[in-house]
């Protein structure tokens, strides 16, 4: 009989593993498989980096994975989220930071990925998604952030991007999608990505912000996204990246946060849950590690706030990353 573990004070570091390992072997007659199916590309980049955090990713199949993300590569450079879809921006850089993290980025053309998402750049900064059109900020976060991850930040106008991320924000200091949509933590955590990525945290209203990011947190330890909604593990991520990257995570009460975390682990299957009791998904698993890993807890691998990517992968590939506090 197998001991049981208190999860609302452990973590289930193997069962968490097992999960994530096991969502592979999902296949065909799964109904959930199916209905995430565009989503395969970014369901890899959560489940690798969830595992890098675990410090497990040598249980996943390398060459698999690397010949799946060829084989979603399109003519123009993007990538799409699985064999038979359209590239866009959000699944490009999924494809790009899954690369980095199996330390295979030279097994594709890095040029003509820089060309797609260097095309997709709009004469006010903004950055659509595809070719359908759509703006978004996340979309200016993953342009930046693809751009700069393979060194050629150049292609782009910086000052531009800034300038549009800039009329993001509004009086509240946080950001929203378009200029005038209200302020969002999964927004803000794109915008403040980015200008810290280009260097331009100058532009962020760092004290408000703060203040605006930890009134996120309710009284039951968990955050939510935007006032009066509820709490979800993921804004664990959004909302506390965000604040390591303007030097704030003190701001909010980290040990209760992580009981919020704890409290959402399912300890029979393993993975993490948006709210307690719920059922786990590798959305949420994933956001749940990054939280622990940011806040410092258990030794876990260390995410970076701005990159979403582990800081080992990043200063492999030369990026300082100066809001990071240990290196
Ligand atoms: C909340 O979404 C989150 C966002 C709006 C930000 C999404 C950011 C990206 C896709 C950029 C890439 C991200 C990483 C980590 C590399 P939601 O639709 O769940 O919001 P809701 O809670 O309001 O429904
Ligand atoms: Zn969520």
């Amino acid at each position: 009989m197998s001991e049981e573990i208190d999860h609302t004070t452990n973590l289930l570091l193997d069962k968490h593993i097992q999960y994530i390992v096991n969502l592979d072997n999902k296949k065909e007659e799964d109904f959930e498989y199916w209905v995430s199916e565009h989503l395969r590309m970014n369901g890899m980049y959560w489940g690798l980096t969830g595992l890098y955090i675990l410090n497990a990713l040598n249980k996943m199949n390398r060459d698999d994975l690397i010949a799946f993300i060829l084989s979603c590569q399109k003519p123009n450079g993007g990538f799409s989220g699985n064999v038979t879809h359209d590239e866009h921006l959000l699944t490009t850089l999924s494809a790009v930071q899954i690369l980095l993290e199996l330390d295979a980025i030279d097994k594709i053309n890095i040029d003509s990925v820089v060309e797609y998402v260097a095309t997709l750049q709009q004469a006010d900064g903004s950055f659509f998604g595809d070719k359908w059109g759509e703006v978004d900020t996340r979309f200016s976060y993953c342009a930046i952030s693809c751009l700069s991850l393979l060194g050629r930040l150049d292609r782009i106008n910086l000052t531009t991007a800034a300038a549009f991320i800039d009329r993001c924000k509004n009086f509240d200091a946080g950001y929203g999608s378009v200029p005038g949509a209200e302020s969002h933590a999964g927004q803000t955590f794109t915008c403040v990505g980015a200008l810290a990525i280009i260097n331009r945290l100058d532009l962020v209203d760092i004290d408000q912000l703060g203040w605006w990011l930890c009134e996120r947190q309710l009284p039951n330890g968990g955050l939510n996204g935007r006032p009066e909604k509820t709490s979800d593990v993921c804004y664990s991520w959004w909302v506390l990246s965000a604040l390591a990257v303007i030097d704030r995570l003190h701001w909010i009460d980290n040990d209760k946060l992580k009981t919020y975390i704890l409290k959402c682990q399912d300890n029979e299957t393993g993975g993490i849950a948006d709210k307690p009791g719920n059922v786990p998904d590798v959305f949420h698993t994933f956001f749940g590690l990054c939280g622990l890993s940011l806040m410092g807890y258990f030794n876990l691998e260390q995410i970076d706030p701005a990159y979403a990517l582990g800081t080992k992968t990043l200063l492999k590939r030369g990026l300082t990353l100066p809001w990071s506090k240990k290196q």
